[in-house]
């Protein structure tokens, strides 16, 4: 058990963090948010999203978004692909990396891809020798790892199975997704240990959301065991729109603090981060998620 010296981040908050939000967010706003989180130093921002638009709405400017990044040298700028259509017009916008995304429970992937696992898993191939022949490097998702907010418990078996597809499919790294937040440490701690049998650790992500408030104790517990990216979303931002009850993303600001605290490099600079934070929920009209978001803020004050 030790911790990494460094860990990547993966901000998803342009894409999951925004995904569930019902008031429309203009595509200046979503660029000015991308140019600050990069700005912080966050090296891998996932922009956007090619999939329906009648499905999630807020996500219909993704070839807008695409052509209007102001790409910085070392930043990447990932996107979710669902399919081939998606595949088409993502690369057609510029799109230089995507995510493919599955689940681990059956009765989610209905809901949110509307096809069981086996058949988005089918659906993965073409996009992932797409990808191959064009040099577009493939992230997997796999959801529901520690709970389904339809099916209840997911068995282990299950996640293993789905990410060990993803991995053996030629993805180069899969993210565990506890969708709903309703993981523990011990939970965490059993399922990175059984997928990591199936897929090295170095290649896992954890991919936490914080709808019970265990997102960052989940994660200390999965850094001890050597996972190395954390996927997180800055302010704390967002939610599945087809995870009814979830809340957000752990906050980028958070897992920053904790990550300095253990004296783990990111290379991110968190008063720019918190700024980046401030934008975007002045944005909305929120008021921050992330505890240490506030705390700076206070402190600024
Ligand atoms: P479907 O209705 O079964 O698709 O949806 P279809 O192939 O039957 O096509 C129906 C219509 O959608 C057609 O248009 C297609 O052209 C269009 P129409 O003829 O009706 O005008 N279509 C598309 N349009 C744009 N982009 C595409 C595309 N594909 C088809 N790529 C589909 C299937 C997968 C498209 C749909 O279910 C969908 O878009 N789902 C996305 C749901 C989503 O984005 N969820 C959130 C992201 S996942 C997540 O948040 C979890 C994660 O964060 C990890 C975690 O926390 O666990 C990653
Ligand atoms: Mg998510």
């Amino acid at each position: 058990m030790a911790f990494p010296t460094q860990v990547k981040i993966v901000e998803v908050g342009p894409r999951d963090g925004l995904q569930n939000e019902k008031t429309p967010v203009g595509t200046e706003v979503k660029l000015a948010f991308i140019d600050q989180l990069a700005d912080a130093g966050l090296q891998v921002i996932e922009a956007t999203a090619f999939v329906s638009p009648k499905w999630v709405p807020q996500m219909a400017d993704h070839a807008e978004v695409m052509r209007g990044l102001r790409r910085r040298a070392g930043v990447r700028y990932p996107v979710l692909v669902p399919n081939m259509k998606g595949y088409e017009a993502a690369r057609a916008a510029g799109a230089d990396e995507i995510a493919v995304f599955a689940a681990a429970s059956e009765a989610f992937s209905q809901k949110n891809i509307n096809c069981s696992i086996a058949e988005s898993l089918e659906r993965f191939e073409p996009v992932l020798a797409a990808a191959r022949a064009d040099g577009v490097a493939v992230r997997g998702y796999v959801s529901c790892v520690l709970g389904c907010p339809y099916q209840g418990e997911v068995p282990l078996a299950d996640v293993v199975r789905v990410a060990k597809a993803l991995y053996e499919m030629g993805c180069y790294e899969v993210s565990l997704g506890d969708t709903i937040g309703v993981g523990t440490p011990a939970k965490a701690r059993a399922m990175i240990e059984a997928v990591a049998q199936a897929v090295p650790v170095e290649r896992l992500a954890a991919h936490f959301h914080d709808t019970w408030g265990q997102a960052l104790a989940n994660l200390y517990a999965v850094l001890e065991m050597g996972v190395a990216t954390v996927d997180s979303s800055a302010a704390g931002l967002g939610g599945c729109p087809y995870a009814k009850g979830a809340s957000g993303n752990v906050a980028t600001e958070d897992v920053v603090y904790l990550l300095n605290g253990l004296g783990i490099e990111t290379g991110v600079d968190l008063e720019k981060l918190a700024a980046a934070g401030r934008y975007i929920n002045a944005q909305l009209g929120r008021a921050p998620a992330s505890k240490a978001a506030t705390a700076l803020a206070a402190k600024l004050a």
